[in-house]
């Protein structure tokens, strides 16, 4: 069954806060839940890394970076102009790369009602925002009607070269409404001259071992629900983005990514996709 963003929304504060606390976010767009959070569970970061262990800083830092490589990459080559971020939550991406690339690039933001809202009254009152970076509410599971992606690329430029992206949110969902939503995706960066998908995936083999299934139980406990790994492998995930619509599609890992920065323990039980159209 499909999960409802209610929720997997305290990981977005949480997230948030770790951004900030590591130097890519701006005071902002942390709020009191994610500071709670975070310095609740900063003892059992610490005793993870004393161990050598996966932390979740360290799986959030390295997907965060590697998705913002490729994206920056993408950019800098010219082949996107216009990035839709899904379900960003707290993300600074959307304030960082308008910062960086200015009117040269435009960016939307979408996450459902409540969190767009959340997320537009703390751009505004940070004066963060600047033309071409709006954010607007899109349930990332409508396939039609004012909510959907569909109607939120209706009013982007055909002519340009398009990046969707979409961090920690497909791990919460079932595989079917996963598959759903790359079909969508493919869908509709194929309108676009050229499209780009990046996003992070857990594949079920890299999440195997005894920490690895400590930590996801302890996921699973802090969003109230299943974590989700729809594929064993990287063969299996790549194949069915080929079947949803895209014609390309590779599975980094964030270690093996020059531009991503250093990385800690954890970066190994995440992947990033690049998935292309046309
Ligand atoms: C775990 S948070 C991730 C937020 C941010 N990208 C990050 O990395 O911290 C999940 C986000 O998905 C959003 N979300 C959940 N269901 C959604 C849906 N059906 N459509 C769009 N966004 C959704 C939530 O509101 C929340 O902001």
């Amino acid at each position: 069954m499909a999960r409802s963003s209610e929720a997997i929304s305290p990981t977005a504060h949480y997230t948030g806060y770790a951004w900030f606390h590591h130097g890519l976010s701006h005071q902002a767009l942390v709020t009191p839940q994610g500071r709670l959070l975070f310095n609740a569970l900063r003892p059992l970061n610490r005793l993870a890394q004393a161990w050598e262990r996966p932390t979740v800083e360290g799986f959030l830092l390295a997907r965060h970076r590697a998705i913002d490589s490729l994206l920056e990459q993408a950019i800098v080559e010219g082949r996107v102009t216009q990035v839709i971020e899904i379900a960003s939550g707290f993300s600074p991406r959307g304030w960082d790369f308008k910062r960086r690339h200015g009117s040269r690039l435009r960016y939307i933001e979408a996450d459902l009602p409540q969190m767009a809202e959340w997320k537009l009254q703390r751009l505004e009152r940070g004066g963060l925002l600047q033309p071409g970076h709006r954010v607007q509410p899109l349930d990332a599971l409508a396939d039609h009607g004012p909510a959907s992606l569909a109607a939120l690329a209706e009013r982007l430029d055909p002519a340009q070269g398009t990046a969707i992206v979409t961090e920690g949110l497909l791990n919460y969902f079932d595989r079917e409404s996963v598959l759903g939503m790359w079909q969508r995706f493919a869908a509709v960066l194929s309108r676009f001259p050229q499209g780009l998908y990046l996003s992070d995936l857990h594949l079920a083999r890299d999440n195997q071992g005894t920490s690895q299934r400590v930590f996801g139980r302890l996921l699973s406990a802090f969003v109230r629900g299943r974590v989700h790994l729809h594929f064993n492998g990287a063969e299996q995930a790549l194949d069915q983005l080929r079947a949803s619509g895209f014609s390309t599609a590779e599975l980094h890992d964030p270690r093996q990514l020059p531009q991503a920065g250093r990385t800690q323990p954890g970066a190994e039980l995440v992947r990033v996709i690049e998935a292309r159209s046309r």
